[in-house]
C-alpha cells in the first residue's frame, strides 16, 4: 500500500516507517521537521518537508504518490507545554488534522490511522483503562487529540472515511537506527538515561505524594516496535470498518521503579531529586490491550521493561548527541 506518514521523521513515526517498509509498503514521509530529524527517516522512504497547514502541499503529496492511506502522527505532544499554551495545541493538532482531512477528502483518500493517546482518558479511577472508559482529558494535549477523534467519527458518518484511532500509552525504547531525540527532552526514560550518561546531575521526580504504592506516577511503557507493529495491523482494518484501540501492555511502572531499573540496566549512578507535581499529570495510566489482541492478533514481543530501557540505552550510547 502507498502510505503517507505525517510526522514520519519523529520518534515514533520513524519506527512506523521502518516497519511499513519491512512489510512491503511504500512510505512517503510528510514532516515539517519542527521536531523530527531528516536522518531518522529510512533511506528507502520518500521524504517531503512540508507543513500540514499548507493544503496545496498535502493535496500534491497525496496525488503525486498515489496515496491509499494516511498514518497521521504529526502533532505537538507534550502534556506540560499544552497546559502552558493550550491554543498552540488546538491550532497545530486540531487545525493540522482539519487541513489534512480536507485534502484527503478532496482527492478521495478515505483511510486514516490516527496516533491518539491515553491522555484522552484524563485520570480515570478504575484501571486498566478499556476503550469504553469515559474520555475526560485533564490537559489541552489530550483534549486536542479527543477533538480529532471526534472529527474522524463525523467524517466516517458523513463522508464514509474509515479510521483507526490508536490510543498510545507511554512509548519508549529504540530500534537500532531510531531512538528518542527531543529538544528539550521532557520524557522520563531519556531524561533518566541522560543522567546515567553524565549529561545531567539528577532526575527530577515530579511528585512523590500521588495515591500510588510509592507515591510516584505509574505509566504503561510500551516498546516503540510493538507500537509500530500495531499500525501495520490497523491498515488492514481500514478495508472494512472504523475502530479505536488502546496500545499498552496492561502493566504499570512507577517513576521510582523506572529509575531503579535504569540503574540496574546501565550500572550507573542515577541520583534523583524530589520536585513539585507537573501540571496535568494523571497519577496512574494503565491500558487494557485486550481489544487489539483479540481483534487483530496484536502480539507484543518486547514488553519487558529492562529490555525497553536497554534498547533506549544502546541507542543513547551510539548517538550521544542525538541524530
Ligand atoms: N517524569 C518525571 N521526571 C522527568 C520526566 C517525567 O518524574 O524528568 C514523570 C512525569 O511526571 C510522569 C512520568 O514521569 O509522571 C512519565 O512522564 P513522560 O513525560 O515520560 O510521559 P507522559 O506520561 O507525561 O506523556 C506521555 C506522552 C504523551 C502521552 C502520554 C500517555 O508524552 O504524549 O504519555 O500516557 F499522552
Amino acid at each position: 500500500m502507498n502510505v503517507l506518514v505525517t510526522g514520519g521523521a519523529g520518534y515514533i513515526g520513524s519506527v512506523v516507517v521502518e516497519q511499513l517498509l519491512k512489510h512491503g509498503h511504500q512510505a512517503v514521509v510528510f514532516d515539517n521537521l519542527s521536531k523530527g530529524h531528516r536522518a531518522a527517516v529510512a533511506p528507502e522512504a520518500v521524504f517531503l518537508q512540508a507543513d500540514l497547514h499548507d493544503n496545496d502541499a498535502v493535496i500534491r503529496a497525496l496525488e503525486t504518490h498515489k496515496i491509499e492511506a494516511v498514518i497521521h502522527m504529526a502533532a505537538d505532544s507534550l502534556v506540560g507545554e499544552s497546559m502552558a499554551d493550550p491554543l498552540k495545541y488546538f491550532g497545530s493538532n486540531v487545525g493540522g488534522a482539519n487541513s489534512l482531512l480536507n485534502a484527503m477528502l478532496k482527492v478521495g483518500v478515505r483511510k486514516i490511522v490516527l496516533s491518539s493517546t491515553a491522555a484522552t482518558y484524563g485520570a480515570p479511577e478504575t484501571m486498566p483503562i478499556t476503550e469504553a472508559t469515559p474520555q475526560r482529558p485533564t490537559n489541552p494535549y489530550g483534549e486536542s487529540k479527543l477533538m480529532i477523534e471526534t472529527m474522524l467519527r463525523w467524517c466516517d458518518a458523513t463522508y464514509g472515511l474509515r479510521y483507526v484511532s490508536l490510543r498510545y500509552f507511554n512509548a519508549a525504547g529504540a530500534t537500532e537506527r531510531c531512538g528518542e531525540d527531543h529538544e528539550p527532552e521532557t520524557h522520563l526514560i531519556p531524561n533518566v538515561l541522560r543522567v546515567a550518561a553524565g549529561k545531567a546531575e539528577h532526575v527530577n521526580v515530579f511528585g512523590e505524594d500521588y495515591p500510588t504504592p510509592d507515591g510516584t506516577c505509574v505509566r504503561d511503557y510500551i516498546h516503540v516496535i510493538d507500537l509500530a507493529d500495531a499500525h501495520i495491523l490497523a491498515l488492514n482494518v481500514l478495508e472494512r470498518r472504523s475502530e479505536v484501540y488502546n496500545l499498552g501492555y496492561g502493566s504499570g511502572y512507577s517513576v521510582a521503579e523506572v529509575v531503579e531499573m535504569a540503574r540496574q540496566v546501565t550500572g550507573r549512578r542515577i541520583p534523583t531529586e524530589a520536585a513539585p507535581r507537573r501540571a496535568g499529570d494523571p497519577p496512574v495510566l494503565i491500558a487494557s490491550p485486550d481489544k487489539i489482541m483479540r481483534d487483530l492478533g496484536w502480539n507484543p514481543r518486547h514488553s519487558e521493561l529492562d529490555r525497553i530501557i536497554e534498547s533506549a540505552w544502546r541507542w543513547h550510547v551510539a548517538h550521544p548527541n542525538g541524530y
